[in-house]
Formats: structure tokens, C-alpha cells, sequence
């Protein structure tokens, strides 16, 4: 398949989500033909699956959680990322598959390999070509959550989470990141919006560059 398959990720709070915006802006500039995306609710049936289970105060089952992830995922692979692909067209995500080994594995207790198996059922096996990590400690990233807290964010159960939960997700994704050292890049999220901003446009250049 032609194009390019970006992913960001990280914690909440990481600050991914201002650096997606901020790089957009920028390689768009560079006349990148870039479709930017998210999980969950990259397409019309994924905004109204994240309405259902995560802006909801109903309890949700820890497995109807991880299926609902892998069924947003489905149709974004489907209907948006494969055909945006198949143009030749840059696609970056916030967000994919590497949040669910992170939140459902290591956060909520999946194995590895029920994981696994259910990616691969969602994704048919689509991989990003680069994945940048947004990462700081998991204390730094709290502080930003609960600010944001008190302006206009739209809360999500995720977001209500212990320190304990995000410290594995974090480490999971540390793991990954070392494990798969060709895809992944760690990005110091811990420095200025604007540094950071040069880190991710150097790397995410670099990489198209090539
Ligand atoms: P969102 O408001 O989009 O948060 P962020 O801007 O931090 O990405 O909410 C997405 C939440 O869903 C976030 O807490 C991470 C979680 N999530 C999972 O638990 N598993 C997944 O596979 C994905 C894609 C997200």
C-alpha cells in the first residue's frame, strides 16, 4: 500500500493532541497531503461508539470496553485509514492499536495475547509505518489532566483513572516502544510546547524525507 501511517501516542495529558494540531499546521505548510484521525471516533459509527462507552457514567465491562475499542478500530481500518492510504495520502492518528496493549493489557489486566489476537481481528494486521510516544512522568501528566479539568474538556471515564493505572500503561508503552525501536519514537513531553513542537516536526520529517 502506498502512503503513510502515522500514530501518537501516549498517556492522558501527554499533550499529544495540541502536537498533532501544531504538526499538521506545519507539514501542510510543507504541502503534505496529510488526513489527520483519531481513536476512538475516527469515523461517523466510532463517534457515536464513544459517546456509548466512554462518555458515560454507566459501569462498562472491562471486555465489552476492549471489543468496543477493537470495533472502532475496525471501521476507522476499513472505511478511512486503508482507502486514505491506498491515495498515496499521509494519515496520522492520535491514537491507535498501541493504546489498547497499553490501556486494556497493562492498565486493565489483558493478556498479552487475547490482546493480541483481538488487534489483529480489528486491524487485519495494519501496522503504523512511525509511531511517536509522548512521554512524561505520570505525576506531570495528572497535573495537566486536572487543569484541564477546570476549563471546558469533556471528561471521559478514562480520565478518572489511578496514578497506579496510568504508571502501567506508561511502562507498557515504554516496553513497546523498546521492543519495537524501528516504528517507535520517544519524545521528551516533558518541555516546552514549542520544543517539543521541533522535536516531532525534525523526526516526522526526517522520516517522510526519506
Ligand atoms: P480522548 O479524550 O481521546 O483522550 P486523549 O486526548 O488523551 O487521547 O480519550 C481516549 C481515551 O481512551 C484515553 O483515555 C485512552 C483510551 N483508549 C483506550 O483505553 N484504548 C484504546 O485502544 C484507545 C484508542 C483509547
Amino acid at each position: 500500500m502506498g502512503g503513510k501511517f502515522i500514530t501518537l501516542e501516549g498517556i492522558d495529558g501527554s499533550g499529544k493532541s495540541t502536537q498533532l494540531r501544531m504538526l499538521t499546521g506545519e507539514l501542510r505548510q510543507l504541502k503534505y497531503d496529510i488526513l489527520t484521525t483519531m481513536e476512538p471516533g475516527g469515523t461517523p459509527l466510532g463517534r457515536r461508539l464513544r459517546e456509548a462507552f466512554l462518555e458515560t457514567e454507566e459501569t462498562v465491562a472491562p471486555i465489552a470496553e476492549l471489543l468496543l475499542f477493537a470495533a472502532d478500530r475496525a471501521q476507522h481500518v476499513e472505511f478511512l485509514i486503508k482507502p486514505a492510504l491506498k491515495e498515496n495520502r499521509i494519515v496520522i492518528s492520535d491514537r491507535y492499536a498501541d493504546a489498547t496493549y497499553a490501556y486494556q493489557g497493562a492498565g486493565r489486566g489483558f493478556s498479552k495475547e487475547m490482546v493480541n489476537q483481538v488487534i489483529e481481528i480489528a486491524t487485519g494486521g495494519l501496522k503504523p509505518d512511525l509511531t511517536l510516544f509522548f512521554d512524561l512522568p505520570v505525576g506531570k501528566a495528572l497535573k495537566r489532566t486536572s487543569k484541564n479539568d477546570e476549563s471546558d474538556r469533556k471528561n471521559n471515564r478514562m480520565d478518572t483513572e489511578e496514578s497506579d493505572f496510568y504508571v502501567r500503561v506508561r511502562d507498557a508503552y515504554l516496553e513497546l516502544a523498546e521492543r519495537d525501536s524501528n516504528r517507535f519514537r520517544i519524545i521528551n513531553a516533558d518541555q516546552p510546547v514549542e520544543v517539543v513542537h521541533s522535536d516531532v516536526v525534525k523526526i516526522v520529517t526526517d522520516f517522510l524525507g526519506d
